[in-house]
């Protein structure tokens, strides 16, 4: 028969285990299952002790019965604390004080390449232009062959390629695009491609191995030198202002003939000081080479070169955003700096 000293043993030893028993508790039917194990009407365990308590020596009764009574309200209190925490699963921490200030948001500013790269989409956009892209893994056929380089052609030496085996490589111009869009699509032609390219190169201040160009090609029928120079010399003042001397050298590329590199004013000095360490002197900066598409790149993706005729234009995003802003090393776009990135801001 049982005593009292057993009774108040049997009842610590459970309410140790009832402790893990509900942080163990994830969801209403544990819960539910729990409430059952202890308060069960006919199999409960607290129950069970209050059958217990009627076989014990009627001395005992009263201290048994107070006993068995706050240990059903611990399991209550218990269980009541687990369902609340149920319904309100995050635990509920210091309220906040509304009066306090709020925390202020960094604002983010357009990257400067970013915001020339829409600058010029914006102006070409205006002029009709359709906006393309193009896969920056390409094969040497897109960046090399269809481009009218001939394999071995010294021409090739003039990008330094990174390969990834003997046929793909990291294209080291926009115009391999140029191809994809021509044997896609009959002309008429009109639009730009901005996109990233890469060379192997030691970085310094004025190169990376990975830079922006924007590319762009028309082709229609009739279409002329004239047009080649009123487009570009339109978005260069566009671009950098109405009276902005501009002029076309002769050049060559193996994918246009005749080919021409456009230089403008050099904005720095005003074409004025001998000593200009961003002309050098000579008051003119490179910032865009340029051409009639080559009839035999017309050939190679199966337009006619007697009934259609073109011209293109390949341009560096960071070099005419370097010369703009009067940035000094080319390797600051790449650096994340917030410090210098925060410095530009869409217009
Ligand atoms: N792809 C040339 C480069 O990366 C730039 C270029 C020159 C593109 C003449 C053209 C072009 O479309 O007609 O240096």
């Amino acid at each position: 028969m049982p005593d009292l000293p057993a009774l108040r043993a049997s009842i610590e030893a459970h309410r140790s285990k009832l402790a893990d028993e509900c942080a163990a508790v994830r969801t209403p039917s544990d819960l539910e299952e729990l409430r059952n194990r202890y308060l069960g009407r006919k199999r409960g365990f607290v129950m069970l002790l209050f059958e217990e308590m009627k076989t014990l020596d009627p001395a005992e009764k009263p201290a048994a019965g107070q006993l068995l009574n706050e240990w059903k309200r611990d399991v209550q209190e218990n269980l009541a604390a687990v369902e609340a925490g149920l319904l309100t699963p995050v635990q509920a921490g210091p309220r906040e004080d509304p009066t306090l200030p709020g925390e202020r948001r960094p604002f983010g500013a357009a990257h400067p390449l970013r915001i020339f790269q829409r600058e010029i989409e914006s102006i070409f956009m205006e002029m009709g232009f359709g906006i393309e892209d193009g896969p920056e893994i390409e094969t040497d056929y897109y960046n090399f062959e269809a481009l009218n380089f001939p394999p071995n052609h010294p021409a090739r030496d003039d990008w330094d390629t990174l390969y990834i085996n003997d046929n793909l490589l990291l294209r080291t111009h926009t115009s391999p695009v140029q191809i994809r869009v021509m044997e896609k699509r009959k002309p008429p032609i009109r639009i730009i491609i901005p996109g990233k390219v890469y060379r192997r190169e030691t970085p310094d201040p004025t190169h990376a191995a990975m830079f922006f160009q924007v590319e762009g090609l028309v082709v229609d029928r009739n279409v002329t030198f004239a047009h080649l120079k009123g487009t570009l010399e339109h978005f260069l003042r566009r671009l950098f202002g109405d009276k902005l001397k501009v002029r076309f050298r002769p050049s060559f590329f193996p994918f246009t003939e005749p080919s021409a590199e456009v230089d403008i004013e050099c904005l720095a000095c005003g074409q004025k000081d001998p000593a200009c360490r961003v002309c050098g002197g000579t008051g003119w900066k490179e910032i865009l080479g340029s051409g009639m598409v080559d009839p035999q790149v017309f050939k190679n993706v199966n337009i006619d070169p007697e009934q259609y005729s073109g011209w293109a234009f390949g341009l560096g995003i960071d070099r005419v955003a370097m010369f703009a802003y009067g940035i000094p090393d080319i390797r600051y776009f790449y650096d994340n700096d917030l410090r210098f990135n925060r410095q530009f801001h869409l217009k």
